[in-house]
This record gives structure tokens, sequence and C-alpha cells, in this order.
């Protein structure tokens, strides 16, 4: 689909997110001519620039994230980006934005057509839409989109402030709250994994699966950013998020269409039905973790409090386990098990679902190859999915051999698979907004998760300890072992 002629603002311009991300995304929807000439982008933010050389770090930002550019292409992208230095918490520079856009609109014929993304500190948020809207720089005849990056509150109240605050300049269907693992390539395969095949959607709920276990672990540590990362921790980094919205993809009912609010129906509710806990239930299905040092592919790192600008005493969690419910009548006596965390063994996204054993054991009776059936979800770094399935061992009767049916998506298309801000960019353009979090959903979500905070910040639940290059504290593997489970490792496909 051919992007409309539009301006595209980008609050915080000079920041990691937009060099590493974002240039290098619209770079590859205009070099495969998703969007033409007809474009515009500014990026704003604090600093002095000119245009040039404004231009010239979009230059070398495509140049570096992007392999095999063709540099009079990456000059020409270049040609469409101006750069303007704004304090966006004072009212002046607005006019200034509204005087480059007007010239912009007409100088690209974008109609008015105008996305703003955010990639700006949390705490402009709620300023910049509301000076957006009453500078009248969102009233003109094209249409008005803004993206607005995570994090989405820090709880439920500030989160409701928040879209108290930008839903009197936007409507909710121009409010594209962005949650990059919507964009990713397996995520969204995950739905079409299920609906397109009968085999697997018809023994989707709790007669035949037995466990879903979802893991994203990282390698990295908290690096430069500790001042954010010690106020939030891993579950409001990646539980409020990312990990439950894998969550609703694996667990939502087939939609009635393939629009967006069907789909964001579905999702929505999942959380409806998600068991939120009480303090009691947050001590026993939820684990905390914080990681020690280790060493990481032979190399030793320091432990978190030894990171700079950690607290030294600081009980903020790098590490989360839980074991979740859905209470509906398709996944009751399903659990959900979900783990994430910075500093283990391996960089993994995965979703297992593992399948109940048939009702009589023929087969497995007397053998420990028995293998329950599983199906792998691999979102990264492989792409793809396997079935693991026990056969017999070629001239053997006797024993079984467990295989695997794998899929590599990246082999089989021979190519990247497009970056999830790509998608979710072009999707935004377009005015699609499946793959974005509506608010409900993210009210939701705080919900949950404010359960697990109240009870960790005031009666208290241990924190555990890890070390670096593991795959968690024990206490993650006891929350398995106690329901006769235990993690599956990620594998490669
Ligand atoms: C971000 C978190 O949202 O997701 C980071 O803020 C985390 O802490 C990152 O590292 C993980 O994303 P990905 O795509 O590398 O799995």
């Amino acid at each position: 689909h051919s992007i409309p002629n539009a301006s595209i603002v980008i609050f915080g311009a000079t920041g990691d997110l937009a060099h590493r991300k974002l240039f290098p995304a619209l770079y590859q929807l205009y070099q495969k001519g998703h969007m033409k000439e007809n474009f515009s982008v500014v990026g704003v933010s604090r600093k002095e620039y000119s245009h040039e050389q404004f231009q010239q770090e979009v230059y070398e930002a495509v140049n570096e994230h992007t392999p095999g550019t063709e540099s009079d292409k990456v000059k020409k992208f270049a040609s469409h980006f101006y750069y303007l230095k704004m304090d966006v918490t004072s009212e002046p520079s607005y006019h200034e934005l509204e005087e480059l856009l007007n010239v912009l609109d007409r100088d690209y014929q974008t109609n008015g057509n105008r996305l703003y993304y955010l990639a700006m500190a949390p705490r402009f948020f709620g300023t910049i839409p509301t000076f957006l809207k009453s500078e009248g720089i969102t009233n003109t005849e094209g249409w008005q989109r803004i993206v607005i990056e995570k994090p989405f509150g820090h709880d439920l109240p500030s989160a409701t402030k928040l879209n108290e605050e930008i839903q009197q300049s936007f409507n909710e269907d121009d409010i594209y709250r962005i949650d990059h693992y919507l964009g990713k390539e397996m995520v969204q395969n995950i739905q079409v994994i299920r609906f397109g095949n009968a085999i697997f959607e018809s023994i989707w709920n709790n007669k035949y699966i037995d466990s879903v276990q979802i893991t994203s672990s990282e390698t990295l540590g908290v690096e430069d950013r500790a001042a954010y990362y010690e106020k939030s921790g891993a579950l409001l980094d990646m539980v409020q998020n990312h990990m439950l919205q894998m969550v609703m993809m694996v667990a939502m009912e087939p939609p009635g269409e393939l629009k967006p609010e069907h789909i964001r129906d579905e999702k929505v509710k999942v959380l409806r039905s998600l068991r939120f806990f009480n303090e009691e239930e947050v001590r026993k299905n939820v684990i905390r973790g914080q990681y020690t040092d280790g060493k990481i592919k032979g190399e030793s790192v320091p432990a978190y409090l030894k990171e700079e600008n950690v607290d030294p005493e600081s009980k903020t969690e790098t590490f989360v386990a839980a074991k979740l419910f859905i209470d509906n009548f398709r996944w009751t006596g399903v659990p959900f098990y979900i783990r994430t965390g910075k500093r283990m063994a391996v960089k993994s996204t995965e979703i297992v679902i593992q399948f109940k054993q048939g009702p009589m054991a023929l087969y497995h009776a007397n053998t420990e190859k028995y293998q329950p059936n599983l199906l792998r979800i691999h979102i990264q770094p492989d792409e793809g999915v396997s079935l693991t399935l026990n056969a017999k061992p070629k001239g053997d009767t006797s024993d079984l051999l467990p295989i695997d049916m794998t899929y590599n998506n990246k082999s089989a298309t021979d190519m990247n698979s497009p970056e999830a801000y790509e998608k979710l960019l072009h999707d935004c353009l377009l005015g699609n907004s499946t793959y974005f979090t509506r608010w409900d959903e993210v009210a939701l979500s705080w919900e949950f998760i404010d359960r697990i905070t109240k009870t960790w910040n005031g009666t208290g639940a241990p924190i555990t300890y890890y070390n670096s290059g593991s795959m968690g504290p024990q206490e993650a593997e006891q929350l398995l072992y106690a329901d006769g489970h235990s993690w599956w490792e990620p594998t490669k496909v």
C-alpha cells in the first residue's frame, strides 16, 4: 500500500530511538517505494542544529543501521528532513513549528496530513498534544495522528491522567500507543498460525493444552538507562506491555473479521478474564529477581547493584517470572507461565504451547524419551515455528524418537524480515491501528500490574537473586516444579 502524502514530526529527533529505529524504518519504507517523494520529516529537539547538519545525521544513522544502502538514495531520502530547535514546554516554539509545517504542506502537497511521533521523555507526553491543539497546529484539512512511546504512565492513575490529557486534543482513533513487540513478524504471525489452521484452532483450549510458556530473555544489562530502569524495573519495562501483549495474542478468541476493532476487542477480553491477584496470590505466583555478577559469553559482568547510577541498596527487579490464569471457558485450568529478565544466558523470545498427553500411555509408559507435543513460536532472534512430535527410530520398534517439524521464517524468504518499527510506522501512516494498544487494554494491564507493585512495595515479597548468565533465580524454577512442570529452554529453528 502506498502511503499518502504527509508531514511527520519527530519529537526527540536527536535521541537514540530516532537514530537507531525511526530513521532506518522510514528509509526502508522509502526505498521500497511505499513512501514516494511527497513527504517531509521535521526533527524536533532542544539541541542547536541546522537543517543540513540534521540531514547529515539522518544520512549517517541510516547508513549505520541499514545494511546495503545506496548512498544516493539515502541522500535523497535525507533531503526530506528539516530541523527545528524547540522548547516543547513553551508556546512560541509551536508558532515556529506551525510556520514550518505550513511551508512543508505546500511544498510537499501533504494536504495537511500530519503524524506526530513522541520519542521523548514521558513527562512531555501530556504537554505536547495540548500545545499542538491549542496552537492550532492540528487544525488542518488532513488527518492528524499521534504516536506515543512507552511508558504510558507508571500506574493506573498516572496513565489515566495522561490519557485524559491526550484525549482532549486527539480522538482515541488517532492515538497510536506503540508497543514494538506487536510489530514483530512472528508476534503478528501468531494469529495466522492459530486462525488460519483448523488443526490448531480446534485444539487451542484447556481440553488439549496443558500449559503455555512465554520467555523473553536478554543478555544485556541495564546499560546506561539506570535513571529510567531504577524506577521501572522489569515489571513495568517488559511485563505491563510486551509480555501481556503476547499473552493476549496467544489467548484471544477468533475475531469476527480482521478489522482493527475486532482484533482489539478480542485482545482486551483476555485481560478482562485475567485473574487479578490479591497480595497472597502475588506472593505465590510472581517472582522478582535481580542479577548478581557472573559471565555472559565468557565475559565477566558486574552485579546490578554495581552498575552505574544504580542505588547500591536497590530493590529494583531485573527479572520477573509469573504464573497467570485466564479464567474463561477456553483457558480455565491452563497456567500461562511468563518470564523475562536482563543478563540472562541468551537473548531469546519464545512462546511454547505444551499439549496434554493422549488419553492412554501406549507408547510412553516405559521410556523417558517421550516428550509432550510442543508448538514453539520463535519470535527472536530466530523467527519460525516448530512442532515436536513423537515418532519411532528407524528400525527399532520399541523406542521413541522426538522429532521436530520446523519452519524458519528467515531462510524461507532469504531476506531480513522488516523491523517492527517499519511495520508499525507503515500501519500508522495508513491509518491502521490493529497493532497499537487501545486505551482499555492499557488501563486493564495497569490494573493488573498495580496489584503486584502494591504488594512488592507494601508488606513485601522477597527479592531473589540470580547469576548473570543464568536463566533466572531458583525460585522461578520452583514456581513450575510445584506444578510438575519446568521451563523449556529456548531453542533455535
Ligand atoms: C524495551 C525495553 O521496550 O524492550 C528494553 O525498554 C528492552 O529494556 C527492549 O531491552 C527489548 O526489546 P527487543 O525487541 O530487543 O526484545
